[in-house]
């Protein structure tokens, strides 16, 4: 079973959004497992402290490496033995994508820590093997919304999870492109009829729109993936 294993000091935000909808179907039915460890319980002093006053001084706090050390520890305490790659969620990783994120539904889970304060001890991200994880160039206040996010993009492609719709052949960043515009009835809304090539039944002619569509939409919005496009996709081959 797919784990996925958070670290946090607000435990009560989970599973949150990820107990409702598909995510909440599939963690019920099994699909799927999720524990959440408080790092505060991993505190000693009486005020179960999980940060200090940054070395060097400068604003905020920094989580204490002993503290998140010894959480981590609990949590893997086998570090050999358990294949998870183990996450920080920072604005300061490296961008998450479709592709990483169907790297890891492969794998047999991951293992979030959920950062909060100014940052981390830069020795325990090295000494515990934390890779650091951004879901978007903004800084949110922890990265509890951050794991949440990461976990619902996995959950979702896991076997059985999509029924149907689980192909995911055609939904954007697939094939490199985002997704092309959709319609349904009512045939007329607000004068605006739907294009007219989408009810003309010639199933070449509406691949061929979606396709224009699709190209259309990502040289307009995403010029960074439009040019990522070009340079892997447009030759047959997926990687990069
Ligand atoms: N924590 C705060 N901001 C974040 C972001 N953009 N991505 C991941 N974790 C975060």
């Amino acid at each position: 079973m797919w784990r996925a294993s958070i670290l946090t000091i607000f435990p009560d935000m989970f599973p949150g959004p990820l107990g409702a909808s598909l995510a909440g179907k599939a963690l019920a039915s099994g699909a799927w497992s999720l524990d959440v460890a408080d790092i505060r319980n991993f505190a000693t002093d009486k005020h179960r402290s999980v940060d200090d006053t940054p070395a060097g001084g400068g604003p905020g706090m920094v989580m204490k490496a002993d503290i998140l050390g010894r959480a981590i520890d609990a949590i893997v305490p086998d570090m050999a033995a358990d294949a998870r790659p183990r996450y920080l969620l920072s604005p300061r990783g490296t961008p998450l994508t479709q592709a990483r994120i169907e790297a890891l539904t492969q794998g047999p889970g991951v293992v979030l820590v959920c950062g909060r304060f100014e940052g981390v001890d830069e020795r325990v991200i090295a000494a515990r093997g934390l890779e650091e994880v951004s879901i978007g160039d903004y800084v949110l206040s922890g990265g509890e919304i951050a794991a949440m996010a990461l976990i619902d993009a996995c959950v979702r492609l896991l076997p059985g999870v999509m029924g149907a719709s689980a192909s995911g052949a055609e939904e954007s960043f697939a094939d490199g492109l985002l997704e092309y515009p959709h319609y349904t009835r009512p045939q007329i809304w607000e004068g605006q009829p739907i294009p007219e090539i989408l009810t003309s039944g010639d199933h070449a002619k509406i691949a061929a729109w979606r396709r224009a569509e699709a190209e259309r939409l990502t040289r307009e919005r995403r010029p960074d993936l439009w040019a990522a496009f070009l340079r892997h996709f447009r030759n047959g081959s997926k990687a990069g």
